[in-house]
């Protein structure tokens, strides 16, 4: 009986380990820029590289006044001569889904990237908004990717007036054998 459930336990974390070994999730790309530098200055955004499968996104911008209306419109492209629209997009109410998560396609984001900022509390916003070594875990991705790479943009809006953009672009590849 103990035997044969050490056994599963331990199939079950091998065939874990495996698959994990078998996917790439990485950053490839990070394009920001505000439409209004008297609201959203970026002081930098950029990607480090720190192993093959590793990449570290860190953002440092300022909120320069106050805000409590924050509208963020967000899409996933999937690159395919060119970025193409697919089949995930959202418009959400940032101030009510960080009151009550609301969203499903939004709570997956939000899940993969709150325990690297400083943005994990309700409006108003207002002075550092930090993202720091940011990577992506595909354990926390429960949604079934092709694999392939994709680019999710997010304008973010105030008081629906489009301040900045924050793009971002990953690979995610399932197949070992297409790992290079
Ligand atoms: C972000 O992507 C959108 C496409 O959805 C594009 O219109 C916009 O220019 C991009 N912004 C930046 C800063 O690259
Ligand atoms: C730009 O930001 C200022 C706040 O500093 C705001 O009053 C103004 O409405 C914003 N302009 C646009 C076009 O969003
Ligand atoms: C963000 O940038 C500002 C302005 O350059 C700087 O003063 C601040 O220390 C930076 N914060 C972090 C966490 O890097
Ligand atoms: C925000 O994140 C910090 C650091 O991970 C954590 O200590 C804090 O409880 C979080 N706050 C909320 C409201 O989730």
């Amino acid at each position: 009986m103990w035997t044969n459930l050490v056994s599963f336990i331990g199939a079950v974390l091998l065939f874990r380990f495996v698959l994990n070994e078998a996917v790439v999730f990485k950053f490839t790309n990070f394009e920001c820029k505000s439409y209004n530098l008297s609201w959203f200055v970026f002081h930098n955004y950029r990607l480090k590289a720190v192993s093959r499968d590793r990449v570290l996104l860190n953002m440092n911008g300022t909120v320069l006044h106050p805000v409590n209306n924050i509208q963020l419109h967000a899409k996933i492209l999937k690159k395919a001569n060119g970025f193409k629209p697919w089949i995930l997009e959202s418009t959400v109410d940032a101030c009510r889904f960080m009151r009550k998560r609301y969203d499903p396609f939004t709570i997956i984001v939000y899940n993969i990237f709150k325990e690297f900022t400083n943005i994990n509390h309700t409006c108003p916003y207002v002075g550092p908004q930090i993202v720091k070594d940011f990577y992506l875990k595909s354990e926390l991705l429960i949604l079934p990717f092709p694999s392939g790479e994709y680019m999710l943009t997010m304008q973010w809006h105030f008081h629906s007036k489009r301040q900045f953009d924050t793009n971002v672009s990953f690979i995610y590849m399932e197949d070992l054998l297409k790992r290079n």
